[in-house]
């Protein structure tokens, strides 16, 4: 029974390469149809208004509001220009408490703005500014925004673990900017920008080579740089720079290609957000542990996988995190004691014998994999859409192009990003993605955030 429920959980998850082509020329066609017209696709493809990647000519102290992924960020960013190209930067960690991810959207705001509020407090001399210069900050928001400039937008929907209908078609700006004043905090927002932006902003800043960067982390999500001519939906006058930043929102989207299975419709009707997300839930750091437990769930009712009774722990959604399912899958030892161990702390299941720690193993490899090798789809999605995806047309060789990754499921789950590496090699061939280049962007947002406050602060000319 055991191994009948696994095969078939491993036949609905299959991912090959023929597979994969097909979500990511999906992907590419989507992306067409989203620039075409709003409401055109699934994939939003939310314009920036960011046309200028920073250039490292960037100057001054700049402060960042980091709210999206599994800690709230407060950071404050000194950018010394292309001399003392060095970023100085200090920042504060905090975790949102869960009742105000769907609370009021005040209560949300003013636990920022009051963390902003204590650490510009405690700040030294060092860091005051001229008499009459307000404080500048980059926010970063990692949730879709409908942007009506690159420093207001008001949130489209929330998704991850967010649910405040409050702030749903409210200007997030000018949210923050009251409970800013709430707090008697004198501080502009220069700019508004999702977490993809700002690791797309913070990894050009250190290489000119990166085209676009992508999240793995509680969500899933891209951002790339997009000629400003193929965005049919654009009426805004085209940038000099010709240039148009896009923030694809790529968690939404869907495909009759996507491999699901009946544990990941049941975790979407179950979910915050059912019917949305759906790439995302197959992908991510909030679901992959879900999806974990679902199964366990599932072997526990119908195959006493774990003894005649079902540990109550297993039925508590959201109780096994993806941190806790990557330990359990990098068990190198010879009896599994982590993954018993993890068993017994998290789901009250003691005594576990090898033949079922095995069994966990082999349902993590499952789960990790399709999600690391429709993410490497995904990406090949972009490169097919921005014409990188091979050795040049006639045989030319194309420029480098560099992928700016975060986020902890790509940072911490290492056979998920091994996975995603290797994937890429097999879809695009060893020859055309040798010039194809992920590249870990360790907090590239909060520093990106920096950047695009300083490049459009108000004092600009007077840096
Ligand atoms: C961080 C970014 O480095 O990565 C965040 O600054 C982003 O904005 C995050 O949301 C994603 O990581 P995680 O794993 O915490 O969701
Ligand atoms: C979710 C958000 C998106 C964000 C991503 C990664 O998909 O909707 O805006 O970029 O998570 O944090």
């Amino acid at each position: 029974r055991v191994a009948a429920v696994i095969k078939e959980l491993e036949d609905q998850c299959a991912t090959p390469i023929a597979k994969l082509r097909h979500v990511a020329d999906a992907m590419a066609v989507e992306m067409h149809a989203g620039l075409a017209s709003d409401g055109g696709s699934k994939l939003k493809m939310l314009i920036s208004y960011v046309d200028n990647l920073p250039t490292g000519d960037e100057t001054g102290l700049y402060y960042a509001l980091d709210l999206g992924g599994t800690n709230f960020r407060v950071l404050r960013v000194q950018l010394g220009g292309k001399e003392g190209r060095v970023v100085k930067q200090e920042f504060e960690e905090v975790s949102i408490p869960p009742h105000l991810m769907v609370g009021g959207s005040d209560e949300l705001f003013d636990f920022i703005a009051s963390a902003l509020a204590k650490f510009v407090a405690s700040e030294g001399e060092e860091f005051r500014l001229p008499v009459g210069r307000r404080r500048e900050l980059g926010f970063t928001f990692s949730f879709p925004v409908r942007q009506t400039s690159v420093s207001s937008g008001t949130l489209v929907k929330w998704t991850k673990g967010f649910s405040i209908d409050a702030t749903v078609g409210e200007d997030v700006v000018a949210e923050l900017t009251r409970a800013m004043e709430r707090q008697g905090l004198d501080m502009r927002v220069s700019a508004l920008i999702n977490d993809t932006i700002g690791t797309l902003a913070g990894g050009r800043y250190h290489n000119n080579d990166v085209v676009a960067a992508v999240i793995l982390g509680t969500g899933t999500n891209a951002a790339y740089v997009e000629h400003a001519n193929a965005i049919p939906k654009w009426n805004g006058l085209l940038p000099k720079s010709g240039e148009m930043v896009i923030n694809m929102e790529w968690g939404n989207f869907g495909s009759s290609h996507l491999p699901l299975t009946d544990y990941d419709r049941a975790l979407d009707s179950a979910s915050l957000n059912p019917g949305e997300q759906i790439y995302e839930k197959l992908i991510s750091g909030m679901y992959l542990g879900e999806i974990l437990r679902r199964v366990l769930l599932r072997l526990a009712k119908e195959t006493a996988l774990f003894g005649d009774t079902v540990p109550p722990k297993l039925e508590v959604p959201f109780i096994l995190r993806t941190p806790v399912m990557s330990a359990m899958h990098h068990d190198k030892s010879p009896d599994l004691k982590v993954v018993g161990s993890k068993l017994n702390e998290i789901l009250g299941i003691p005594n576990t014998c090898l033949r079922t720690r095995k069994v966990i193993i082999q349902i993590c490899d499952i789960i990790a994999k399709r999600g690391a090798r429709l993410g490497a789809a995904g990406i090949v999605g972009i490169l097919k859409k921005i014409g990188r995806d091979g050795i040049g047309k006639n045989g030319n060789e194309i420029s480098r192009t560099v992928i700016a990754m975060d986020g902890g499921t790509y940072e911490h789950y290492t056979t998920f990003s091994e996975t995603l590496q290797c994937t890429l090699k097999e879809i695009l061939g060893e020859e055309s993605s040798a010039s194809i280049v992920v590249k870990m962007a360790n907090d590239g947002s909060g520093i990106g955030a920096a950047l695009l406050a300083a490049s459009h602060s108000q004092y600009r000319e007077a840096n």
